[in-house]
């Protein structure tokens, strides 16, 4: 395999710019399914409190060098109780300090989300989170979280895919010297039969998943696919003997959509 590409982040850390992702994938599958891509080659993996499987991918990390983000559930922002939340997840994860640290969504309608991001400052400088950053942020809540306290995130992950590429949330991070990380970079699936996927790919003998990822990375973005079938968890990280070239990303541009988004607003996800 062709080494792997880093992004370099505002603190000057190194994050591997393709990884795991492992929402949906279910507790008792995690620790064989993160073992396997660790195995195929995979540099990083991305869970959270809330996907209820740190349990399993701590021990599918046990002892390997792997680039390790988790997230902070909603229900415990505030910062006492993310210093808490902090714990919690370490000790399932069965580590003293992970990669990478991020608050999941803003809670706008909270407003807690100042406080929470102070305990992750504070967790930086004990060292227990290398990196930090934020997930679901807004450009508005950037910006107050970097008036208020001083720090800058190091990454906004984000839903982002060819259906909804935020390309104005993109403009604000770059601006901000924030990298921006693609949550459900595939779409969950759900257009990889799309004609114009699908002509890029055959043009390139790679699958419509390997072009979406590609794209992900000649985009500069930090992306994280999720598969719990060994041969996808291969095949996604078989991309580094291609690149799309500058039709295949104008044609690629074009799918984007104001009504692309899968998931939920963080501007009214409350939960
Ligand atoms: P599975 O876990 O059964 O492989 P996203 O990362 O955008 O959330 O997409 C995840 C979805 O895409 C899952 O349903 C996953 O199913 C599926 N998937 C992941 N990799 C591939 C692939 N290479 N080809 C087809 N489907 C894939």
């Amino acid at each position: 395999m062709a080494s792997q590409p880093h992004i370099e982040l505002n603190d000057g850390r190194q994050m591997p710019q393709l990884g795991l992702g492992v929402w949906r994938t279910p507790a008792d599958d995690a620790a064989s399914v993160v073992a396997t891509a660790l195995d195929a080659g995979y540099l990083a993996v991305d869970t959270a409190a809330i996907y209820q499987n740190e349990e399993g991918v701590g021990k599918g990390v046990h002892g390997r060098e792997v680039f390790l983000t988790t997230k902070l559930w909603n229900a415990d922002q505030g910062y006492d109780e993310t210093l808490r939340a902090f714990d919690v997840s370490a000790k399932r994860l069965g580590r003293d300090d992970v990669d990478l640290y991020l608050i999941h969504w803003p809670v706008p309608k909270k407003d807690r989300y100042v406080d929470t991001w102070r305990a992750l400052v504070r967790l930086r400088e004990e060292g227990r989170a290398k990196s930090i950053g934020v997930s679901n942020f807004m450009p508005e809540h950037l910006r107050r979280i970097v008036e208020e306290t001083g720090v800058t995130p190091a990454v906004n992950q984000i839903e982002l895919h060819p259906r909804f590429q935020q390309l104005d949330a993109r403009r604000v991070h770059d601006e901000m010297g924030i990298r921006t990380e693609s949550w459900s970079p595939l779409g969950q699936a759900q257009f990889l039969d799309d004609p114009t996927i699908k002509a890029i790919a055959d043009k390139h003998a790679k699958s419509p998943a390997q072009a979406i990822i590609r794209w992900h990375l000649d985009s500069g973005l930090i992306v994280i696919p999720k598969s719990v079938n060994p041969d996808r968890i291969r095949q996604n990280l078989d991309v580094f003997d291609f690149e799309l070239d500058a039709e295949d990303m104008a044609q690629i541009a074009k799918l984007d959509s104001p009504e692309g988004r899968i998931g939920p607003n963080p501007m009214t996800a409350g939960f």
